[in-house]
């Protein structure tokens, strides 16, 4: 069995559709690593990180997170590996109408045992390490305040307290700072990063632009059209390779020229502030 907290081996998926959306990809990730996956959108991100966590299956190949076959896995099985994978997307997923530290505290185990109705209701132990990640986000003097109520940065950091009271060995971030502005976005990156290495959480981040992953990540995979193009440490990416990645193939609606020139500035900056 491998050592690797991710070991996907020869991974290629064929929608129904008949839209091949990967193509032989093999990933290994270690312990307490940071990797961002980047690349256009219909890329293949999403459905990597689906089968990361059992949501989709493959057509070949296999997919290991944690020691679990999770392409083969019982039910079972699979429960118990995804105890140890926090989800984090796009959309944040908090419910609106409760406060910061309710949502947090949904993230609970305990929680899984049943519903529960207010702070009130959750062990001490609970309560007390949910304000202690709302305060690790920097969000604990928003505990009590309506989660409709903060801003988009805001519920993205208390998504990430909620998936940490799991306490989780692998956190997948789907896009999490696609809908947010850049200080947002860096925060969030920020958090991340510092969660990883504080407690040696191994985090795969999706994102389609390259900017943050430069600047945060410390591994980049890019995909293109389903496949790996790039698999190296953000030092040692320079424009080719960023062009590797956004050439070719993409949905008419995105402009590649345009994210792959705005890429190869931040990349350029980046290298002229070091
Ligand atoms: N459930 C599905 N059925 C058919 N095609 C899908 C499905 N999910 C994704 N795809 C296709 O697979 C490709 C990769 O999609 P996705 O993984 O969502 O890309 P990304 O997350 O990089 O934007 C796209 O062409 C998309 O349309
Ligand atoms: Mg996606």
């Amino acid at each position: 069995m491998s050592e690797n907290v991710i070991d996907v081996i020869n991974l290629s998926k064929t929608f129904e559709t008949g839209t091949r959306a990967l193509r032989d990809v093999s990933l290994q990730v270690p312990k307490g690593q940071m990797v961002a996956m980047i690349g256009l959108s219909g890329s293949g991100k999403s459905t990597l990180m689906r089968h990361l966590n059992g949501l989709t299956s493959p057509t070949s190949g296999d997919v290991w997170v944690l020691g679990t076959h999770i392409n083969t896995a019982s039910k079972k099985q699979l429960r118990e590996a995804r105890r140890h994978i926090g989800f984090i997307f796009q959309q944040f997923g908090l419910v609106g109408r409760i406060t910061a530290i309710e949502n947090v505290l949904s993230g609970s185990l305990g929680s899984l045992f049943g519903p529960r109705f207010g702070v009130g209701s959750y062990p001490l132990r609970h309560r007390k390490s949910a304000l202690e990640h709302l305060d690790r986000v920097g969000m604990a003097d928003y505990a009590f305040q309506r989660a409709d109520t903060l801003s988009g940065g805001q519920m993205q950091r208390v998504a990430i307290a909620r998936s940490l009271m799991q306490q989780p060995a692998v956190m997948l971030a789907d896009e999490p700072v696609a809908s947010l502005d850049p200080e947002s976005s860096a925060q969030v990156m920020e958090i991340l990063l510092r969660v990883a290495k504080e407690e040696a959480l191994t985090v795969l981040v999706t994102l389609h632009q390259v900017e943050l992953a430069l600047g945060w990540a410390e591994r980049i995979i890019g995909l293109r059209d389903g496949e790996v193009v790039l698999d190296d440490a953000p030092k040692k990416i320079g424009k080719k390779k960023v062009m590797e990645v956004y050439q070719r193939v993409a949905p008419a609606d995105v402009d590649v020229d345009e994210i792959a020139q705005e890429s190869i500035r931040a990349l350029e900056a980046m290298k002229n502030a070091n």
